[in-house]
């Protein structure tokens, strides 16, 4: 029987790639996603399990049908400014419900798991670039939610003798070259795809949140990482915990910060298009710079990313988003 990977949030912008990258590798896959903000449409192929992540019951079934061999999860609520407004939404999703799902992996015996965590975990970090043993102090409820996750995983490593591997995204983009999948939130908060939708529509200027950021050109600065780079990052941590390593965590960024105006610039150059801009307020939140110390998972697991330059993620984003308006 081939392994089975469960990925769970399978059919979000993150989570497709990550299970079209597992079939193409001859893995099974079994999505659970309760479509919230998934696409059954764009979903690559596999099985797919329609539920929250919090249904014991849904995720004892699961393990008794499939020989899950690990656990993928991308099922989180992940925007920062939502998290402030409603904070018991984000710690009821992203923290009770993977209670259940954890839970469920010990009663399964299942003992891997690749958790998405984010450098929201960090707060506003003391020095760039940021290190994984940089003091984590999150300042918004979404970064909370992530970092007692991360304090779960560990607790369960020594009690249960649960293996995970946390990674700690910087600032994710981009679609699949190949096509057909890519980034479709609705509604979208991200830089880039509402810096491409400004391309592609004169009459949706974008905003510049903040142009007084302690920065050379005064707007905030981000780690911008592809999405497939991201999604060869969830392979090398699998293979690690198939061939049986321990718990770790990672910093998953380029380790390269571009402005938002140098996005702005960049994806004018790109798209050949002007792309209009309005000046807004900062918004609440929102650090200065946030730039990945990836130097780790580089060293421990071979990460080598293949879409560093921020020309070549909006492109891939650009075609993506051309094809979608
Ligand atoms: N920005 C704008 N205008 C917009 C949207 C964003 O100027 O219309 C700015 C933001 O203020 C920020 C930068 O562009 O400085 C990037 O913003 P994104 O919303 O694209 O990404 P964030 O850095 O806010 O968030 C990302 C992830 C979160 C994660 C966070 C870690 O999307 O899930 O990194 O801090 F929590």
């Amino acid at each position: 029987m081939p392994t089975t990977i469960l990925v769970v949030g399978g059919a979000g912008y993150i989570g497709t790639h990550m299970v079209k990258r597992l079939l193409e590798e001859g893995l099974r896959v079994v999505t659970l996603d309760d479509l919230s903000t998934g696409h059954r449409a764009l979903l690559p192929g596999g099985d797919l399990v329609v539920g929250g992540l919090g249904d014991a019951r849904l995720l004892d079934g699961i393990f008794r049908r499939y020989a899950v061999a690990a656990v993928m999860h991308f099922a989180a609520f992940a925007q920062v400014g939502a998290s402030v407004a409603d904070p018991l939404r984000y710690y009821r999703n992203n923290v009770a419900d993977t209670v259940e799902l954890l839970a469920a992996m010990i009663r399964g015996r299942i003992t891997r798991f690749i958790f998405s965590s984010s450098a929201a975990v960090y707060g506003e970090p003391e020095a760039v670039p940021i290190p994984e043993t940089h003091p984590l102090q999150p300042t918004n409820p979404y970064g909370a939610t992530k970092q007692i996750v991360e304090n779960m995983l560990k607790d369960c490593d020594a009690a249960h003798g649960l293996k995970s591997i946390r990674l700690r995204y910087f600032n994710a983009a981009g679609a699949d070259p190949a096509g057909g999948i890519g980034e479709r939130h609705i509604p979208e908060t991200h830089l880039i795809p509402l810096v491409l939708r400004a391309a592609l529509d004169p009459s949706q200027p974008v905003s510049i949140m903040g142009s007084d950021y302690p920065t050379p050109d005064g707007t905030a600065v981000r780690d911008y990482i592809h999405v497939n780079d991201l999604v060869e990052a969830h392979m090398l941590a699998l293979r690690a915990l198939l061939d049986g390593c321990g718990s770790a965590v990672y910093n998953l960024g380029n380790s390269r910060g571009y402005s938002v105006k140098e996005v702005i610039e960049t994806a004018r150059s790109v798209t050949g298009r002007p792309i209009a801009v309005k000046a807004a307020a900062r918004r609440s939140g929102d650090p200065a710079v946030l730039v990945a110390d990836s130097s780790l998972i580089r060293r421990e697991l071979d990460w080598k990313p293949a879409f560093q330059q921020l020309e070549t993620i909006i492109q891939t984003a650009w075609r993506w988003h051309r094809n979608e308006a």
